[in-house]
Formats: structure tokens, C-alpha cells, sequence
């Protein structure tokens, strides 16, 4: 039975997986090992490539995912799908140099260590041709990660590496977050015990086919799951996402008040509604890109997007000022009467709109 499973999650890699197949099995002579590709419905035909090849070869599997996306996920649904002592995750590109999955396993079978990281940044390792903005971006997040991670890794952001089943399902019951790309960090944050490391060198390769899914939303993604591993066990984090926009929406309201009245001359009342107008359509289309990112809506359902979610505004706006009023002729202190109508009409809008306007 496998005693190694190398889990690779793919999207658009058709062009890669026979080559990753043939270095893996180049790798791990001599090992039993099994390897799981996890594949959310990649338009290229990846899945389909890796399943004429689990064909032939009991060794190769494919888990097809359809619907969803999401690198750490993926990462957590194969090394769930498999039945393996012992657990690795790697790129499907070739990136990770699959020479390094042997001296991994050889470290696991010590017994002394619960995960063996590949990292760029000790002797003999390298960023091999990353850009100069991507190292910078990369020191970045690995500074950041100090905030919730419980060791001190030189790489972090590193997608390769090896486990033991012991050590992966501690983590994940430690409530591994599986959101975005990082799934190291959610791991290593989510061990109710700091896990037993240990790093090896691997230099980052250049990519042999195909291209990288890495995008902006990359960074968004890293940000809410620092976050989430910070405060998600007390305020989900897209409640904090979705007030924090709604404050930017309060300085745009305010900007737009002072163009429209003081600038334009218009009366007041006037002003004011165009404000309002203004920093709803605002914070709806922020939440709808970035807060509801992975729900967003799009064309014609952009529009009765819209619409609902002014409609449960307004409606918060008036639970607002309602219970504001209510406790200032209770003689409570203005700025708390304030804020406590403001945190109810974010609550408000945040449940609302989360049921209505950005369904699942
Ligand atoms: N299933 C699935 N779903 N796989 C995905 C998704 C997704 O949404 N997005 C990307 N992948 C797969 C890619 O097909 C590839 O096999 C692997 O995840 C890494 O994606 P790349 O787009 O090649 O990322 P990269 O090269 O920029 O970054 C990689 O290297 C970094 C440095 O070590 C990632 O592995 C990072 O996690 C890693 O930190
Ligand atoms: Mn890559």
C-alpha cells in the first residue's frame, strides 16, 4: 500500500502532466508511492490527460473538483482522498524539483519530524528567475506570516513539502482555513502544537510548460487568510472585510458631499442624496469585487445586485438611526448612541445582503 502520496494540484497543466508523472516515478524509485492530482475542471483537458494515465498506472490518480477553485483547498481534498502514512503537496509545473521528495521521506521515516519543508531561503536553495518585485512581494508576505505563524520558517510561502498524516489532521482540525494560495502558512497556523520542522534546499525552477495562475487576487486572498487565522475564530473575516469597505465608503460619501455642495453649489438635501447614492454604489461594487470575490456577480445580475443591496441599506440606514435615537433620549453618550446604530446597521447589511445579494 502507498506509503507516500504526492498530492498536485493542477489548473491548466495538461501539457505537464506526463513529465510531472515520469520525474516522480524517476524520484521515488524503490518507494511505493501514489500520486493525486487534484484538478478543478481545468478547461485544457488536465484531468482527463491525468486519467489516460491512471489507465495504464495504478499509481496516478485524479481528483476532478467541478464548480470550485481554490489552490489550499485542493491541496487539503487530496491528501484527504488518500490512505498514505505520509503526505506531500508539489506544484504541478515542475517548478519543485521532485529530486527533493526522496530526502524528505527519508526525514519522515526518522520519526523525529512532523513536516518536511522545501525552502528557497537556506544554503544551497534559490529563487532561481524570480523577478526582483516578486522577491520583494515574497520577503513581504513572509514577514507578515509572522503574526500567526507558530515557527520560525525561512520560507513560508513555500507550496512543497512533506507530512505525516498525524501531523496534517491535528492541523486540520486545529481549523486550517484552506482559503487561497498558502497553504502552508494556514497549516503551520492551525497546529495546535508547533510542528517538528525541518528544511531542505530546493532552487525554484523555471516553469516547462503552460502558464502561472499567479494574480492580485493571490494577494487578497493571503490577506484575509492572515486575518481569518488573527480573528476568524471570534468575527468572520468578510464581515470585517465588508466594514472595512463601508468605512472607505464614509470618506467617499464625505468627499462627494463636499464636491456636490461646496464645489457645485448644490442645496444641502440634494448634496446629501447624491452622496449617499454615490457611496452605496460604491461599497456595492467593492463588496462585489473583492468581499464577495468568489460570488461575484456579473452583467445583468450586477444590476439587480445593485438594487437589493441599496434597498437592505436603506433599510440598515433606518435601524441605524433608530436605535441611535432611541438610546440618545436614554441620555446615552452621543458617540456611543452613534456607534452603536452604526454597528447595528452593519450587521444588518452585512447578514441581509450576504443572504440576498451575494447567495451562494
Ligand atoms: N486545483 C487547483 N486549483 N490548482 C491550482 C489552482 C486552483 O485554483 N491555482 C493554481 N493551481 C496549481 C497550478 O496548476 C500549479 O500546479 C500550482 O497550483 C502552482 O500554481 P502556479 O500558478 O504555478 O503558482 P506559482 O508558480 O506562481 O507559485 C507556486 O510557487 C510558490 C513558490 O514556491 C505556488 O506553489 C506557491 O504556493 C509557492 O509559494
Ligand atoms: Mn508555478
Amino acid at each position: 500500500m502507498p506509503e507516500l502520496t504526492v498530492v498536485v494540484p493542477t489548473f491548466n497543466e495538461a501539457a505537464n502532466v506526463a513529465a510531472v508523472v515520469e520525474a516522480v516515478d524517476r524520484a521515488l524509485a524503490g518507494v511505493d508511492w501514489e500520486l493525486m492530482f487534484v484538478d478543478d475542471d481545468s478547461p485544457d483537458g488536465t484531468a482527463e490527460r491525468a486519467r489516460d494515465i491512471a489507465q495504464a498506472d495504478r499509481r496516478v490518480r485524479c481528483v476532478q473538483r467541478v464548480g470550485r477553485r481554490g489552490l489550499s483547498s485542493a491541496c487539503v481534498e487530496g491528501m484527504l482522498a488518500s490512505s498514505a502514512p505520509c503526505l506531500a503537496v508539489m506544484d504541478g509545473d515542475l517548478q519543485h524539483d521532485p529530486a527533493l521528495l526522496r530526502p524528505m521521506l527519508d526525514t519522515l521515516r526518522g520519526g523525529q519530524t512532523d513536516i518536511v519543508v522545501g525552502s528557497r531561503h537556506v544554503a544551497g536553495g534559490g529563487v532561481g528567475d524570480f523577478s526582483a518585485q516578486r522577491q520583494g512581494i515574497s520577503r513581504l508576505a513572509t514577514r507578515l506570516s509572522r503574526a500567526v505563524l507558530k515557527a520560525d520558517l525561512t520560507d513560508p510561502m513555500s507550496g512543497f513539502f512533506m507530512l505525516t498524516r498525524p501531523a496534517l489532521m491535528g492541523c486540520l482540525r486545529g481549523g486550517v482555513s484552506g482559503i487561497g494560495y498558502k497553504i502552508l502558512v494556514d497549516l503551520f497556523a492551525s497546529a495546535p502544537r508547533p510542528l517538528r520542522f525541518v528544511e531542505l534546499p530546493y532552487t525554484f525552477r523555471s516553469r516547462q510548460a503552460g502558464e502561472s495562475k499567479l494574480d492580485s487576487k493571490v494577494v487578497w486572498d493571503y490577506l484575509i487568510l492572515l486575518a481569518d487565522k488573527l480573528v476568524g475564530r471570534y468575527v468572520p473575516v468578510r464581515f470585517l472585510a465588508f466594514s472595512a469597505v463601508g468605512g472607505l465608503g464614509v470618506g467617499v460619501h464625505l468627499v462627494t458631499l463636499a464636491l456636490v455642495f461646496r464645489g457645485l453649489g448644490v442645496d444641502f438635501v440634494s448634496a446629501q442624496v447624491i452622496a449617499t447614492l454615490v457611496a452605496m454604489t460604491f461599497n456595492y461594487v467593492v463588496n462585489n469585487s473583492l468581499t464577495y470575490r468568489d460570488r461575484r456577480r456579473r452583467g445583468w445580475r450586477f444590476l439587480t445586485g445593485w438594487l437589493s443591496f441599496a434597498l437592505a441599506c436603506s433599510v440598515g440606514a433606518f435601524a441605524n438611526v433608530g436605535i441611535a435615537a432611541w438610546l440618545f433620549q436614554r441620555q446615552t453618550f452621543w458617540v456611543v448612541s452613534a456607534l452603536s446604530g452604526v454597528l447595528v446597521g452593519a450587521v444588518w447589511n452585512y447578514a441581509v445582503t450576504s443572504v440576498y445579494t451575494w447567495r451562494k
